[in-house]
């Protein structure tokens, strides 16, 4: 298993933000953790990517304990993620971006303070036409459309060779088409490679169609879990999303 997730909690002053949440992520597998605003999604990513320290609980990934090891340390372990607001750099091109990554992928596997040789660009290259960017290789990241640039974050993304990824709402302010390709070619790609792959999403359609098992929460509590049939038809999910029945349409 790729990644485990056991009986987090998490407070902050009397909110229960997150309470006894345990997830299991395994290779090529893609599972969404959904909920209504202030659900606790957010801060469960933040404990498994180590911005945060869980008041309890366990993240063990591929069998080590990684709970509590600061946000570097997880980083190093193979747990990649992208982030809402794209962290790419503006003024440097889509290629520099990518291969700046893969340096520091090279670094972490090999020797921190070595100075490293200008990069071959094959590299860079294969992992850009695997995102559908490699037309775009010499265009600066400034000038790309919002859906381009979430692609150049995930080739980011893989070029640290991640064993999990963690996507915190990544079609935030994609339009509905973009937002349905960026998915598929995320749920390719982890399964092409065996990514484990942890995402929120306020689009229902995006999360029914691509994520092979669904956990839901409400007020930091688990309250269904499932493949997307099952959750979908669940009658505590319906209420807490809509009230009315039906679980489509997001925010
Ligand atoms: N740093 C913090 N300090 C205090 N309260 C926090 C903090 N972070 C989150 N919370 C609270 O914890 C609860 C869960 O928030 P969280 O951001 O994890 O929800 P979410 O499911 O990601 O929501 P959204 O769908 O809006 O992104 C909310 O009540 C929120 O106000
Ligand atoms: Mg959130």
């Amino acid at each position: 298993m790729t990644l485990r997730v056991e009986d987090l909690h998490k407070s902050f002053g009397g909110v229960q933000a997150v309470a006894g949440v345990s997830l299991e992520v395994a290779a090529g597998e893609l599972v969404a953790l959904i909920g209504p605003n202030g659900a606790g999604k957010s801060t469960c990513f933040n404990m498994l990517n180590g911005q945060l320290r869980p008041d309890r609980g366990r993240v063990v990934l591929k069998g080590e304990d990684i709970t509590g090891l600061p946000p570097r340390a997880v980083w190093r372990r193979g747990v990649g993620r992208t982030f809402q607001i794209t962290a790419t750099f503006a003024s440097m091109s889509v290629l520099e971006n990518v291969q700046m990554a893969l340096l520091s992928h090279r670094r972490r596997l090999f020797d921190l303070w070595r100075p490293v040789a200008r990069e071959d660009p094959a590299e860079a290259l294969a992992l850009l036409a695997r995102v559908g960017m490699q037309a775009q290789a010499g265009r600066p990241c400034g000038v790309l459309a919002y859906g381009d640039l979430k692609r150049v974050e995930l080739a980011i993304a893989l070029a640290n060779a991640p064993a999990l990824l963690l996507m915190d709402e990544p079609t935030a302010g994609m339009a509905p088409a973009e937002r349905v390709a960026l998915m598929e070619l995320t749920a390719r790609i982890a399964r092409d490679s065996g990514i484990a792959v942890l995402f929120t999403e306020h689009d229902m359609d995006v999360v029914f169609a691509h994520a092979d098992r669904i956990l839901v929460l409400d007020r930091g509590r688990p309250i269904a879990e499932g493949r997307p049939a099952e959750v979908r038809a669940d009658a505590r999910v319906r209420e807490v999303y809509l009230g009315t029945g039906a679980t489509h349409g997001g925010h």
